[in-house]
């Protein structure tokens, strides 16, 4: 395709109806929420959108090659003039098909806010800068006139800062505002989750506890950028806007006139069901919590306090680790969880343990022994103590621990398997693990479990499973124990290590 085969006037009445037909997109009425073929055709704009900018790109890239042999050797040798057309051409028409697309996915209501905006008024300006700079180039005869050309190249220059930004913005719509910065590298470890630090009772009901429920399981489809229904879930004021329908979302000490109450415990099946059916459902704990702080005001301060009713202590014992956890996962990603594993890896060999990312609990470490092993003994775990929380296993077969240690271990909020077989624990200190509520085995097999320190696993009824092997434990006391604790697999196995 070049120029002496497409009229000019052609081009000039392409690039007529595209600066028209798209400067008109900011400027038509704002979008209802559509579906159908409109929407299928949008669904290809993050597709399209690859080839202007490449195209944009080469143009720039060809002109500022040209630019610089007619500078320094006088003359453009081979003369890359020919490109310009081409890829002109090739760039408007795809910036335009791009933008049209990128319109119709607009108008389909998936994505509003400022955000949106942007990027769609950074797409018209694209089209205009560079239909802007076609116009020039073709005008200045190739660039044989002089004013013309120079208009064309800021045209083409404006053109390239306007893909940058339009991506970008474009970027942050589908990927989240911080997408080209989380991954940034970045040093700091360990960071307990701000949550975590504060106590129980200053935690406030709305922000600390049920805002991270929206952000889990509504968020996706209730955001600033994505407001389905035309609701917004990210904060206490968005919340209290409401959506489409304008019913209030809730109405203090009246769950059951609130709508979001209401949408929440609706019948599996029901179309009103939020979130829709495709999707996780809140849990009976979360839907409880929702109920209590609407009951309780709907305030968006309120704090949890020393008395919540008993329920709500029961439910938090539960909900609160994995918040926790599901914090901290949030703040540990990427580059970061990379820092931290090589931090503990380095901090293990030096104590004589080894610190590995544990693939069954992503963002959680193993801790276990050398082969072959160090000497290990409570003072090794007592210094693993600032990395407590980040523990999901722990295992110390052979150690020379006692109950001490497991004062310590205690900490461990994370931990879901405790492999301690070989050692020194008598099992008075077993009531120590009494608040690790994700804890779901002990191997205390060949150690020296007494018959008065293993009644205390009655004090750790959360224990799925707890090896006993070789243990000083009569018969009748493994019976008691069993009768009552029955969902308690208490096994007289040596069971698996670490
Ligand atoms: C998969 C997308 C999706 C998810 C996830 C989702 N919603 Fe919705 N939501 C919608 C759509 C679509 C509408 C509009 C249609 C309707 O009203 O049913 C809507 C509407 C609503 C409305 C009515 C707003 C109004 O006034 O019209 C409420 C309330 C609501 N959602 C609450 C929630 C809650 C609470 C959650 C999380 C537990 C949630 N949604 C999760 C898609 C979603």
């Amino acid at each position: 395709m070049t120029l002496t085969s497409i009229k000019t006037t052609t081009l000039f009445a392409f690039i007529a109806v595209s600066v028209i037909l798209v400067g008109l997109f900011p400027f038509l009425p704002l979008p209802e929420e559509s579906t159908g073929f409109l929407v299928f055709l949008g669904r290809f704009h993050p597709l399209l959108l690859h080839f202007p900018i490449v195209l944009v790109l080469l143009a720039l890239i060809a002109e500022g090659l040209i630019v610089y042999q007619v500078k320094t050797l006088k003359t453009a040798i081979p003369n890359l003039s020919f490109l310009i057309s081409p890829l002109l051409i090739s760039a408007l028409v795809s910036v335009l098909i791009t933008a049209i697309g990128g319109y119709f996915l607009y108008r389909s209501g998936e994505y509003q806010g400022d955000l949106v905006r942007t990027h769609l008024w950074g797409g018209v300006l694209l089209v205009l800068t560079l239909n802007g700079a076609a116009f020039f180039y073709w005008h200045s005869k190739n660039g044989e006139i002089k004013r013309e050309h120079r208009l064309y190249q800021a045209c083409l220059l404006a053109a390239n800062g306007l893909v940058i930004f339009t991506s970008h913005m474009g970027g942050s719509l589908t990927h989240g505002k911080d997408f080209l910065t989380e991954h940034m590298p970045s040093f700091q470890t360990l960071k307990p989750a701000p949550v975590e630090q504060k106590k129980t009772e200053e935690l406030l009901v709305f922000q600390d506890l049920i805002l991270p429920i929206f952000e889990d399981k509504c968020q996706s489809c209730h955001n600033e950028y994505k407001l389905k229904g035309g609701l917004q879930m990210t904060s206490f004021a968005s919340l209290q806007k409401g959506g489409k329908t304008e019913k209030p979302l809730f109405i203090a000490n009246n769950p059951s006139e609130s709508e979001l109450y209401h949408r929440i415990t609706l019948l599996d099946g029901d179309d009103d069901k939020m979130p829709p059916q495709e999707k996780a459902p809140l849990n009976e704990d979360e839907i409880s919590l929702i109920k209590w702080w609407i009951t309780s005001g709907a305030i968006e301060d309120m704090m949890l306090g020393t008395e919540p009713p008993d329920s709500i202590t029961t439910l938090l014992q539960g909900f609160l680790p994995k918040l926790y956890q599901s914090e901290r996962l949030k703040m540990r990603q990427g580059e970061e969880l990379e820092e931290l594993a090589k931090e503990l890896a380095e901090f293990g060999k030096d104590i004589g343990l080894v610190i590995e990312l544990d693939p069954e609990y992503p963002g959680f470490f193993g801790v276990s022994m050398e082969i072959p092993p160090a000497t290990i003994n409570n003072q090794t775990v007592n210094n693993l103590m600032p990395y407590a929380t980040l523990f999901s296993k722990f295992s110390l077969p052979g150690a020379e621990i006692d109950d001490d240690a497991l004062f310590e271990i205690g900490k461990m909020s994370n931990l879901r398997a405790l492999y301690l077989p070989n050692t020194c624990i008598k099992g008075e200190g077993l009531i120590y693990l009494k608040n690790l509520s994700l804890l779901e085995s002990i191997n205390l097999s060949n150690s020296c479990l007494s018959n008065d320190g293993i009644l205390n696993l009655i004090q750790l009824p959360e224990i799925k499973t707890v090896y006993v092997w070789g243990s000083k434990a009569d018969t009748l006391m493994l019976q008691a124990l069993r009768k009552n604790l029955p969902e308690m697999k208490i096994l007289e196995e040596e069971g698996a290590y670490y």
